[in-house]
């Protein structure tokens, strides 16, 4: 069979493919594979290896129905309409577990940048400003003892708001669809966890319900000593409220590892405020992650081809 991969990956996946005979082809271009080179690639392959940025959309499934199965290499399926995908038969599979630990990595990361400004003070020096020892400089906030505000508390909030609570005594408060069990943390509805954190890390989905439900009305809830954190889809915050909120000092900083749009414009004015760091959604690159996403997205495909039930699947 014939697997598409629209990015070049780790390799483990890959040699796991052809150990089992199948035909891999890898879209090896630096830049964003154009829809119709994706659509190209789909007529004669059985299986695609997808990116979040992959738009696969229902027009898409509909012309490539003949696919077997479409393994996005990343635990965000937003990218994919599954319902179609379903409709049509196709498997849709996904990466959960594996990239848990290095994307609440990501979010501790952001968070230990923004609260103790490292990256705000490190551009200063470059910058040619550090003249001496200051004794009010770059004055940061304290996380120890804070309220942690986790809106979606799924594997990666939860692995996030855990390691803040072992490492600085947080004390954890979360806003999500279910009651988690096993979480040292309390349920509060979204006004409260608006009120009341100290920190507030977004972890959902995007759907209609979470699109950018972070906006200035809810900035104008937070805390003006609060900071927002955001590893999960950009379209969960409107980035000109953001940056509205950040300008007007209506919060007191934030630390993005996904933004709204994908890729940013490096000429947006966001970047030009000293209380914002933004990583280029990196949130799941470890090698150690990146190397498991591959296997895992291989299983899903073999799985897949064979009729199985996928490892992760979604459909
Ligand atoms: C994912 O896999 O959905 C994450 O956004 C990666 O950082």
């Amino acid at each position: 069979m014939k697997i598409f991969i629209t990015k070049s990956i780790l390799p483990s996946g890959i040699t796991l493919l052809k150990e089992q005979g199948h035909t891999v082809e890898v879209y090896e271009e630096n830049t964003p594979i154009s829809k119709e080179t994706l659509y190209e690639k789909a007529k004669t392959s059985d299986a695609l290896i997808t990116m979040l940025s992959n738009q696969i959309d229902r027009e898409f499934i509909k012309e490539n129905n003949h696919l077997k199965v479409i393994a996005n290499y990343a635990v965000g399926f937003n990218n994919i309409d599954v319902e179609a995908a379903t409709e049509h038969g196709i498997k849709v599979g996904n990466t959960p577990d594996v990239l848990t630990e290095a994307t609440a990595d990501m979010a501790l990361a952001l968070l230990m940048d923004v609260s103790r400004k490292t990256s705000e003070s490190f551009q200063s020096i470059k910058d040619g400003h550090w003249t001496g020892w200051e004794p009010k400089g770059f004055l940061g906030q304290s996380l120890r003892g804070k309220t942690l505000g986790i809106f979606g508390a799924g594997r990666i909030g939860q692995c996030f708001a855990n390691t803040c609570r072992l490492a600085f005594g947080m004390n954890v408060i979360y806003c999500a669809r279910t009651e988690k069990d096993n979480f040292q943390a309390t349920k509060v509805s979204f006004e409260d966890l608006l009120d009341q954190s100290d920190v507030i890390s977004v972890h959902c989905d995007l759907n209609n319900e979470t699109k950018e439900l972070f906006d200035i009305e809810a900035f104008k809830k937070m805390k003006e000593t609060s900071i927002f954190i955001n590893t999960s889809r950009g379209q969960v915050h409107n980035e000109a409220d953001l940056e509205l909120a950040l300008r007007e000092k209506i919060i007191w900083g934030a630390g993005l590892d996904v933004t709204n749009p994908e890729p940013m414009n490096p000429k947006s004015k966001i970047l030009e405020l000293p209380n914002i760091t933004i990583t280029p959604h990196i949130g799941s690159a470890t090698i150690t992650a990146r190397e498991e996403m591959s296997l895992l997205v291989a299983t899903n495909i073999l799985n897949g081809l064979n009729g199985e039930e996928l490892k992760a699947g979604v459909n």
